[in-house]
């Protein structure tokens, strides 16, 4: 495959930078073998129905089938490997003096590839809690079939991610805004960007004067706004920037 050709003007920025912000959605993870939500013929939303999986009164009504899909998940995550775009990613941010990276995926693979201190946007599919009180069970052995009960409070344990209808838990949501308002580079990778408030991120940081960049190989509606846009999947765009930015750091281009 041809190497990605990386503009000059966003490899200057990034190895400029004081602080890049990263914000990747389902994309990122479509080249490890997860299914994003909004692909037209392989998307999680095209096979299921949001309102029955992915909300608390849907939990509420059928605890058992909510919970057997996201075993089912769990174990497609856990077979799953992050790819040179993750690696790539964990290592950018030792090349920087700040990098934040705010995932909205909940697949814990940015992680598994080396990157710390990840604002989980949308939680994590493998750190339980309890369905009334909040209760943390991060491992609940599996596989596991059914929903467990809280050892402390006998409520039944639910996944930590944030359905539809919750709110984003607090400290990431401030983290991110305030990293938003702060940065002076932001990409934008793997989402669709329609989802708030992941999607006015970009807009914060645009609106405070950040370079933005959309890493997508089907254009969104913020690719017409971004500073760059660059029409290619995550596992080769981000691997081309980390070594154009190595390249300039190397022969002080930056
Ligand atoms: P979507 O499924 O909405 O969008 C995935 C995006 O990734 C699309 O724009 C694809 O074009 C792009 N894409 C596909 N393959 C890619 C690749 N190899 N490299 C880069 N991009 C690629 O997923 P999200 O935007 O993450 O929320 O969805 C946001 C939220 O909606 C999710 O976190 C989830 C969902 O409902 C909750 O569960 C709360």
């Amino acid at each position: 495959m041809q190497d990605l050709s990386i503009p000059q003007a966003l490899v200057s920025s990034v190895a400029g930078a004081r602080h890049v912000m990263v914000v990747t959605g389902a994309g990122m993870s479509a080249e490890s073998g997860v299914p994003t939500f909004r692909d037209a013929q392989t998307g999680l939303w095209s096979r299921f129905r949001p309102e029955e999986l992915a909300t608390p009164e849907a939990f509420e009504a059928d605890p058992d089938t909510v919970w057997a899909w996201y075993e089912w998940r769990r174990d497609l995550v856990a077979r799953a490997e992050p790819h040179a775009g993750h690696r790539a990613l964990a290592e950018l941010a030792g090349l920087v003096p700040r990098l934040t990276l705010v995932t909205q995926n909940v697949d814990g693979l940015h992680e598994r590839a080396g990157s710390r201190d990840v604002v989980e946007f949308h939680g994590n599919l493998f750190a339980n809690r309890c369905f009334l009180a909040g209760h943390a069970l991060r491992d609940v052995p599996r596989p596991c079939a059914k929903p467990p009960t809280c050892p402390t409070c006998g409520s039944l344990v639910r996944p930590g991610v944030v359905w539809f209808g919750e709110a984003i838990p607090e400290s990431a949501l401030a983290r991110a805004a305030a990293s938003a308002g702060d940065c002076d580079v932001f990409l934008s990778v793997g989402t669709s960007s329609l989802v708030y408030p992941a999607a006015g991120l970009a807009h914060l940081a645009r609106d405070a004067g950040a370079v933005t960049v959309e890493i997508n190989p089907e254009p969104t509606e913020f690719a017409g706004v971004a500073t760059h846009a660059l029409a290619a999947p995550a596992g080769r765009a981000l691997p081309a920037l980390l070594a154009s930015v190595q390249q300039a750091l190397a022969s002080g281009r930056a």
